[in-house]
């Protein structure tokens, strides 16, 4: 097993394993947009020692394997209505909340800590983004998915969708990922990993647990898409056109 972590990329451990997507989130190591390095990789750039985090990497894989290691499994539509009734439903859900908080953490304590002037900030745009996104999901990408599931069970006829392939709307599904990836990021950063200087209040506080929460939900929802769902879709499409 030791081996194989070796060789295989964060992406890859965690489709194979989704428990392990908690040990490389304890770490800040990204394992959905920019998934695609060894540990090594991901460990030399931060600093951290390869050796200790594959140890317990390896402790999880050769722990009893959890429910979410069947998403490799899933129908693609289910798992498209997995994506919007988990994660798309929670991101509405607690956009208002988290942006009341960060707005006011900012009007409150910007004067005596300007980063969470600019945390709010860099939130309201990852919001914004991100409704415009599953929008974009909901009523373009994913019903084109399920209409190619259908015409490989002989339910419809196949046609070309008007953006041509499917890998044009998943490349700007990806790059979306990216940037409110990295805004999450910045926004880690500038929270010293969602620690509140002792002075701060309650909302404070909150404000930094909802973000973290947030962030972790975050990566999990893009791992699904970039690292199972959009590669399949993209299969999925590539055999159904050779065959017509
Ligand atoms: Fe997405």
């Amino acid at each position: 097993m030791n081996n194989d972590l070796h060789i295989l990329t964060v992406k890859e451990i965690v489709t194979q394993n989704f428990q392990t997507a908690a040990i490389f989130e304890k770490y800040s190591l990204d394992f959905c947009c920019r998934g695609g390095k060894t540990i090594e990789q991901a460990c030399a750039e931060k600093g951290l020692d390869a050796a200790s985090i594959i140890n317990e990497l390896s402790a999880v894989s050769a722990g009893a394997a959890a429910d979410y290691s069947r998403f490799t499994e899933w129908p693609l539509d289910f798992l498209s209505m997995y994506i919007i009734i988990n994660h798309h439903t929670y991101v509405r859900n607690v956009l208002p909340t988290l942006f009341a908080h960060t707005q006011k953490v900012s009007t409150v304590h910007g004067a005596n800590h300007p980063e969470v002037v600019k945390i709010a900030e860099i939130f309201d745009r990852v919001a914004a983004d991100l409704q415009k996104h599953m929008q974009m999901e909901e009523q373009i990408l994913f019903p084109y998915i399920r209409q190619l599931l259908d015409a490989q069970q002989g339910k419809r006829m196949l046609t070309r969708a008007p953006f041509g392939s499917i890998v044009n709307p998943i490349r700007t599904m990806e790059e979306e990922h990216q940037v409110s990836g990295d805004d999450m990021y910045e926004i880690r950063r500038l929270s010293s990993d969602y620690v509140p200087p002792e002075d701060s209040c309650m909302t404070y506080r909150i404000s930094f647990q909802e973000l973290q929460e947030f962030e972790r939900d975050l990566h999990q929802h893009v791992h699904l898409e970039n690292n199972i769902l959009f590669p399949k879709a993209i299969q999925l499409e590539e055999e159904l056109f050779a065959k017509n």
